[in-house]
């Protein structure tokens, strides 16, 4: 049975295929149309599903989509009728969206994709559900989303066993934690949906000072729930997502061009303080609720991996999964498991254990990018290759590195990554110079090897996909301070045995020159640009940085290779 998983036309569209029971392909639109968090139609991304299992639309026996758009429309209505005659703006923008399409996603389905068959419209939090207990090691647990909005939900607790996926809870909009969070990263002068893991780096830079100020905006009440004080907040007005009162509050927002200052660092860390506590609360009575101490996380919230580093700290819960694609992108691989096991009644597959579900490159197709963007390169065996680069690396040459599968989800996690030294305490300034261009307060991560990783951090558990933050150990700081960030944090990736024997490889050379078994894993993009696909976006990429190194399968470039 062949499922199609779709997500689309609000942010982060994607599409995935799950084939008896097992996902074989997965991306997101924005890797083909180089949009960033594009909305548009997944065209590329379904039909990239479609060409890795050599399969037509007539072969597929029903498509999931991530949401039910009458009701999500009906709540648009409705919220902006109650925020008239402020919201007329805002509506007159969002209506045509619908009119368009939207609503018409079967249209759209025959139209692009000659599709007549059977479209499954899944919730879009039991979505988000289904992407994360569906697929993880457990065969029960508890369930907690929470993201902007999806329908009406913004937070849903539920739980999960065999292949049912129940949501028992919700709390709706306009009460939303992913709203808040956005608004105060909006104010902070960064913008919405890409913003927050840097108001989330921010935080590490200021104290909580203005907690008290964000108790009057958030009611939270003793049984997990919580109201924001609509006098602060603005979502469905148009414009800016906070009012005057806010302002009032914590005074002058700051503008995107605008230097950033202590005051707005304390901000960042009053707010990551406030909605760890609040996710705190929602768990601890999620547990008192179930009595389960697993917990899957879906939602766009979940992408903050000191809050899922806290949650594990302080409540009862032992183990977490996350699925890497948290956010909606990933409301396509939920809607499609989700299919699947309804249709089928199936057992559940094993659990995921990478997300290397995207395009793969042929070697013709790599030395044909390399040939025809006029760049020398050198074919290296396996062996050398990973010998040689682990070298360049130590002497702090910056290495682009495409391998394999494109990841799935927003995480680079070594098949379409910048790695570099972590023990250069200059490395993420050269970083930030040379190619990513980055705030210089965000912090890098790193790929660790497994069997060495309690040497270099406390992590409280598996992090495989850089979802968890651990804390860098004591007497570790100074030996790579290129991947500590200001409050000896570290969002990590544990490296086993199993899932990525390449980066693996490399790691264990450095770890042979160097002694150190870590390296800076960041992701293959741009300032505000997508993360890499084909090799053409590699060396576009790398022809308009001043990365030192492209490696793309066995061939490696050198700057000084660009004619
Ligand atoms: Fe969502």
């Amino acid at each position: 049975m062949n499922i199609l998983g779709i997500s689309c036309f609000y942010h982060d569209s994607a599409a995935c295929l799950v084939q008896d029971g097992r996902i074989t392909a997965a991306a997101s639109e924005e890797r083909f149309n180089r949009s960033k968090c594009s909305p548009a139609f997944p065209l590329n991304a379904i039909n990239y599903c479609l060409q890795h299992a050599d399969l037509t639309m007539k072969e597929i026996n029903a498509v999931g989509f991530y949401e039910k758009p009458f009701l999500k429309f009906y709540r648009v209505l409705l919220s902006h009728a109650r925020a008239y005659p402020f919201s007329f703006g805002s509506f007159c923008r969002t209506l045509p969206g619908w009119l368009k399409e939207r609503l018409f996603l079967p249209l759209i389905l025959r139209k692009e994709l000659c599709y007549e068959g059977r479209i499954v419209f899944i919730n879009h939090h039991l979505s988000h559900a289904a992407s994360s207990f569906l697929v993880s090691p457990f065969e029960e647990a508890a369930i907690l989303i929470a993201d902007g909005v999806g329908e009406w939900a913004s937070t849903s607790f539920g739980v999960g066993s065999g292949v049912d996926v129940r949501i028992a809870k919700e709390l709706h909009f306009p009460n939303s934690l992913g709203l808040f969070y956005s608004a105060i990263t909006t104010y902070l002068g960064f913008e919405a949906l890409t913003g927050e893991g840097k108001v989330m780096g921010l935080a590490g830079y200021g104290s909580p000072v203005y907690v008290d100020k964000f108790k009057k905006m958030v009611i939270v009440r003793p049984d997990g729930s919580f109201m924001l004080d609509q006098r602060y907040f603005g979502f469905n007005k148009g414009g800016r997502m906070y009012t005057e009162k806010l302002i009032q509050t914590l005074g002058k927002e700051r503008r995107p061009q605008d230097k950033v200052e202590q005051r707005h660092c304390d901000v960042a860390a009053s707010l990551q303080k406030i909605t760890e506590d609040i996710l705190i609360n929602i768990v601890r009575n999620v547990h008192k609720g179930t009595g389960m101490k697993r917990l899957c996380l879906a939602g766009g919230l979940f992408m903050n991996c000191v809050a899922n580093a806290r949650i594990l700290e302080d409540t009862p819960v032992k183990e977490l999964f996350i699925q890497p694609a948290s956010g909606d992108s990933g409301g396509a691989l939920g809607a499609a498991v989700y299919v699947y096991h309804y249709l089928s009644r199936d057992n559940r597959r094993t659990a995921l254990k990478d997300v290397y579900l995207g395009p793969e490159f042929y070697d013709r197709e790599i030395k044909r990018a390399f040939i025809n963007g006029d760049i020398v390169f050198r074919e290296y065996a396996d062996d050398e290759l990973l010998k040689y680069i682990a070298g360049q690396i130590a002497q702090d040459r910056i290495v682009g590195w495409f391998q394999g599968r494109m990841e799935f989800g927003p995480r680079a996690l070594g098949n379409r990554s910048i790695l570099a030294n972590p023990c250069n305490p200059r490395m993420k300034d050269l970083l930030n110079l040379k190619v990513k261009r980055r705030e210089d307060f965000r912090p890098y991560a790193p790929a660790v090897l497994e069997e060495r990783c309690a040497e270099f951090f406390d992590v409280l558990q598996q992090s495989p996909f850089m979802l968890i933050a651990g804390r860098v150990k004591e007497e570790k700081k100074g030996v790579i301070p290129a991947v500590t960030h200001i409050d000896n944090t570290a969002r990590v990736q544990i490296v086993d045995n199993d899932t990525n024997s390449r980066l693996r490889g490399l790691l264990k050379e450095f770890e042979n020159l160097t002694g150190i078994p870590l390296l800076i894993n960041t992701s293959f993009n741009l300032r505000g640009e997508p993360i890499v696909c084909r090799p053409e976006d590699a060396i576009d990429c790398f022809k308009r940085s001043e990365m030192d190194i492209l490696v793309m399968g066995n061939c490696v470039a050198e700057r000084n290779g660009i004619s």
